[in-house]
């Protein structure tokens, strides 16, 4: 099957197309056809061998921690999965991803797909939906009511948070570049501009998804009423103990069961599924390199 893999650290330069053996599934494993998997950073971060020690991979490695596809071989003791089921699933970091033909995949990871979407773009849903999700409704607990501010809202974590902000029944402020302001709005958040300058008020939680610096931190931190949250991704914010302030920090993991509450708001029609561009497996190279120079916009879907 064809592959892309790396077998060194290093640049976008180190990824190669290969022909490997097809997989064999483990037991409690599934093989994937896989229709989908999309760009996340993270990929780019473990092929430059910046979270080795976090997450040791075996070279070669295939990157892709996001699947969509259909089950073509079942392991031992699967009884959840039967081939011909169309699945998506956030895959474990460590190991082999789906910049493949087919992947192995552990069956808790894995739902039932979107029905109402093309395959391949369900690739676009399992981390940033996942993200967003745990975000609001673990690190930020929100509730009916509230106001809440998502920065960064025109980014793929960003522009689920703001959809299930909304449908929490939250009122929610957002802020988008102007490419994105139009959708962001059309989630229904009120989006005064890219930079936090036009934010006027405070905020039951603070959700940022945008690769600000320690001053802009702050600020989205000052932004925070008494007692609310300063949620991040990456940097934890600034916590602020005289004002009851929290700051928390959000590290994703595969939850199959709120996998598939994402996928049935999917097929409800109230969770859209925004997908920037599709490249074929050969181009994925080239997404890594766009993602290392700063210009690559929104979720990336790569199609073998
Ligand atoms: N910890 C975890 O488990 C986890 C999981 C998933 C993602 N993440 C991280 O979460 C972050 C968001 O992920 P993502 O996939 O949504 O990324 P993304 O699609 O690149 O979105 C980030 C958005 O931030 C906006 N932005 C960039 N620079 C900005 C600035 N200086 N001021 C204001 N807005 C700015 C951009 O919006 P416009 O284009 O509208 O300007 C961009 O689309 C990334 O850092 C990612 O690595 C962490």
């Amino acid at each position: 099957m064809k592959v892309v893999r790396f077998h060194r650290y290093g640049d976008a330069g180190t990824l190669r197309v290969e022909e490997i053996e097809q997989p064999t599934p483990g037991p409690g494993q599934v093989i994937v056809q896989v229709a989908g998997t999309s760009f996340n950073p993270v990929d780019a971060t473990i092929r430059a061998g910046h979270l080795r020690q976090v997450f040791p991979v075996t070279l070669p490695f295939t990157p892709g921690i996001d699947v969509a596809g259909t089950v073509t071989a079942l392991g031992e003791g699967v009884t959840r999965f039967e081939p011909g089921d169309r699945v998506v699933g956030l895959l474990p970091m460590t190991v082999d991803g789906a910049s493949a033909e087919y992947v192995a995949a552990p069956t808790e990871v894995l739902a039932a797909a979107p029905t109402t979407v093309p395959l391949a773009d369900a690739a676009a849903l399992p981390v940033t939906g996942l993200t967003a999700w745990q975000a609001l409704f673990e690190h930020a607990a929100v509730q009916p009511g509230q106001r809440i501010l998502v920065h960064g809202a025109g980014g793929a974590v960003g522009g689920y948070a703001v959809q299930l902000a909304v449908q929490a029944g939250a009122t929610v402020v957002a802020t988008a570049g102007p490419r994105n302001t139009d959708r962001v709005r059309g989630y229904g958040a009120d989006v005064p501009g890219r930079d936090i300058d036009g934010v006027t008020g405070q905020f039951d939680a603070v959700l940022n998804f945008a690769p600000v610096p320690p001053e802009e931190m702050a600020a989205l931190a000052g932004l925070v009423r008494d007692g609310g949250v300063l949620v991040t991704t990456a940097t934890p914010g600034p916590q602020d103990d005289a004002r009851g302030v929290r700051s928390s920090s959000v590290f994703v993991r595969a939850d199959a069961e709120q996998l598939g509450t994402l996928v049935d708001r999917v097929d409800a029609g109230k969770l859209h599924i925004h997908v920037a561009d599709r490249v074929g497996l050969d181009e994925l190279p080239e997404v890594h390199a766009r993602n290392d120079a700063g210009t690559l916009t929104g979720r990336t879907v790569i199609i073998p």
